[in-house]
């Protein structure tokens, strides 16, 4: 008997031979407040019944009932399905969450009206640390379009929102210590359009957003380089722009300017900015500027970046990640960066390393980013052939970059193992996955579905499902089946999703 489909794949599922349980408008919807608000509007979305809630079960007919039962691992759930009833237990809040989203997932559409399976889960995550990058600095993305992305990835059971909040085209959160940043540096985007930026009021209801879909925000101010726009506010802080000929090729092929100290910078170019890394006016500002997005935010990690300081010398670099990690971790918190920062020799310990190499390291990438473990700290896993949204599809759909070794198909995007990608390294120094969408070509919410989906389940998979090889479920083959009867769920919830060729989509 085949298993319904679930995304990502549970730790353990088992289908039970017996009748389904069938919902219509007589089935009851038994919990706590929260829990059954959230089952209700995904049972509405899903079918158009609009089912009743209660704290307690009356005898009267059948329930499905969605209880915390404390005791399991952290985020852990268990759902028993049959013809009498369906019980969701979460081990706390976010399991039960999770339980109720895969839930949402088994219900389908039959000549005899809706049911769910007649199923046995017992569910936890692999990795604690299961992550989605939006890029909201390439092109600004507005809150109402933050808490969209969000819904969707909690979904699929990412627990941390990464917003890459500043980069070389604009600068988007504002900061009261340093209010020149949003009124000089956030105007632009790529291509010439709009740019924008959040006020802290709009950058707290995105954490309280997040964290009502159980999701932590890290946020990430890029330095020492991708650091255009820190100089339109304060020019004293940032070098002239370093035109290198990769520099220039990029704009001989996806025009634009080439970058300008003091102009706003809208083209794709990259590597060509950085602070001043011997004034100490910088890392007033770097305090500055920690010191108060650490304020804005609750959860435990602040990125710094560190990547593709290719106007820095290594010297430079390694000087510059050394102290801003210490000021990160100064404020009490624990530093990301990536990879190419692991080579510094005075990064805090702990410092967490983000990959975003190939899943088949090149350049001594998989060493830097072992010099993150051996310093005490985890590796978040972003591998940019398997992992980077914002590559092209191979068909049916032109929009992306393709620098990553794309296109990237879904099957490329799924088919890789988290423990075999940088040699020595194995669970217990992974701290999780990370998909990564930059918007250097992405404009709109439809921009952001289309290039996300399917792909971001297959990453889904990779950060909350147990290895490849431990199970049948674990295969491309049967991602493609389990991924494509989400279909008719993700239209239901408006997600424009690719409809691509790789996939048999489920029709209802
Ligand atoms: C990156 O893709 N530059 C992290």
């Amino acid at each position: 008997m085949s298993v319904p489909p679930v995304v990502p794949a549970p730790a353990s599922i088992t289908a039970v031979d017996a009748a389904p349980f069938r919902i219509d408008g007589e089935t009851a919807l038994v919990g706590g407040p929260d829990a059954t608000a959230e089952l209700a509007a995904i049972i509405r979305v899903r079918t158009g019944l609009d089912l009743q809630t209660a704290e307690a079960a009356d005898d009267a007919g059948d329930a499905i009932e969605v209880r915390v039962e404390p005791g399991g691992a952290a985020e852990s759930y268990r759902i028993v399905a049959d013809a009498a009833s369906i019980i969701v237990t979460g081990a706390d809040d976010a399991g039960l969450f999770y339980g109720i989203h895969t839930l949402a997932q088994l219900i389908t559409a039959t000549g005899e009206g809706w049911v769910v399976p007649a199923v046995d889960i017992d569910d936890a995550p692999r990795f604690a640390y299961r992550g989605v990058m939006l890029d909201v600095a390439r092109h600004f993305h507005p809150v109402g379009t933050v808490q969209a992305f969000i819904d969707r990835a909690a979904s699929l059971k990412f627990n941390v929102l990464h917003l890459h909040l500043t980069d070389d085209q604009g600068w988007r959160v504002h900061l009261t210590s340093r209010p020149l940043l949003t009124a000089a540096a956030s105007s632009s985007s790529v291509g010439g359009d709009p740019g924008g930026f959040y006020t802290q009021d709009d950058y707290r209801e995105i954490v309280r957003y997040a964290a009502s879909r159980h999701m932590t925000v890290v946020p990430e101010i890029d330095m020492p380089g991708h650091t255009h726009a820190v100089g339109l506010a304060y020019p004293e802080l940032v070098e002239d722009p370093v035109l290198s000929e990769q520099v220039r090729q990029t704009v001989r092929e996806f025009g634009g300017e080439l970058p300008q100290a003091g102009r706003p910078y809208d083209g794709l170019a990259v590597g060509f900015s950085s602070l001043r890394i011997h004034d100490e006016a910088t890392y007033d500002f770097v305090a500055d500027v920690f010191g108060e997005v650490a304020r804005l935010t609750p959860g435990p990690y602040l990125h710094l970046g560190g990547d593709e300081a290719l106007g820095t010398s290594r010297e430079d670099f390694d000087l510059f990640v050394s102290r801003a990690s210490g000021i990160i971790a100064d404020l009490g918190r624990t530093p990301v960066a990536w990879h190419e920062a692991g080579s510094a020799k005075n990064l805090a310990d702990s410092t967490v390393g983000q990959y975003w190499g190939f899943v088949s390291p090149t350049d001594g990438m998989d060493e830097q980013a072992r010099a993150f473990v051996a310093n005490g700290g985890q590796l978040i896993l972003s591998p940019a052939d398997a992992t980077y949204l914002d590559m092209k599809y191979p068909s049916g759909h032109e929009r992306g970059l393709a620098w990553a070794k794309g296109p990237t198909s879904v099957e490329r995007a799924y088919s890789w193992e988290p423990s075999d990608v940088i040699t020595g390294i194995d669970d217990a120094d992974i701290l999780g996955v990370e998909a990564a969408l930059w918007t250097e070509l992405v404009r709109t919410p439809d921009d952001i579905d289309v290039m996300a989906f399917p792909r971001i389940a297959a990453v889904a998979e990779a950060a909350w499902s147990p290895p490849t090889g431990t199970s049948d479920l674990r295969t491309w083959p049967s991602f493609r089946e389990r991924v494509g009867a989400l279909g008719p769920l993700w239209s239901s919830l408006g997600i424009r999703f690719h409809p691509s060729d790789e996939i048999p989509w489920a029709a209802s």
